[in-house]
């Protein structure tokens, strides 16, 4: 799939927006941004090995870009994404214990989200295969469904 199609990187940054807007509508979905909501921490990273909200839409955007056939690097450097270096799905979502329901909505959240949107149906199969295809690396099987369920000590930065 060539970037174009999806109307390229300022398209793509424009609908992650639009997609991380509406996820952190969803209750139960916000609650996993933990680490970017925790309050006292009002600093960019917000919690320490955590991203803020601008960084992590800056690596989904280049994510994306890069599945689109763009120039883009995934995970790239810090210099491409606010100070920020991007990490493998697995690493990234690993403390968050997201069950595959929870995942499963987020994508139906973001499908929707492109269709309100006039995205293309070929198109929005395209995006929904790359989402799905980091399921396994973001799923955490031992999970049946919830919220997030927060680390004890939130200041280890872990989870
Ligand atoms: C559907 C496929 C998904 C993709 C492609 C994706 C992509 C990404 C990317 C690129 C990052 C930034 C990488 C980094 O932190 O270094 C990230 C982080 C994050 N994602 Fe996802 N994500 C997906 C699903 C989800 C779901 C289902 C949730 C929550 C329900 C979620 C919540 C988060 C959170 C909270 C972070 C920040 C992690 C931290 O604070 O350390 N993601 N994701």
């Amino acid at each position: 799939m060539r970037a174009s199609r999806l109307g390229n990187r300022a398209g793509i940054a424009t609908a992650v927006d639009a997609i991380v807007a509406q996820e952190l509508m969803d209750p139960e979905i916000a609650s996993y941004f933990y680490f970017q909501v925790t309050p006292g921490s009002n600093g960019m990273p917000p919690v320490n090995g955590h991203p803020s909200v601008a960084q992590l839409k800056s690596c989904l955007v280049n994510q994306l870009a890069n599945a689109a056939g763009g120039p883009e690097a995934y995970p790239g450097a810090p210099a491409d994404n606010m100070g920020w270096q991007c990490r493998n799905m697995a690493d990234s979502h690993r403390a968050l214990r997201i069950p595959g329901s929870v995942f499963d909505r987020f994508v139906m959240i973001a499908a929707g989200v492109l269709t309100t949107a006039g995205v293309s149906a070929a198109d929005i199969a395209v995006i929904g295969g790359v989402l799905n295809s980091t399921r396994t690396a973001i799923v955490d099987p031992a999970r049946d469904g919830g919220a997030f369920m927060p680390p004890t000590d939130a200041s280890a930065g872990g989870g």
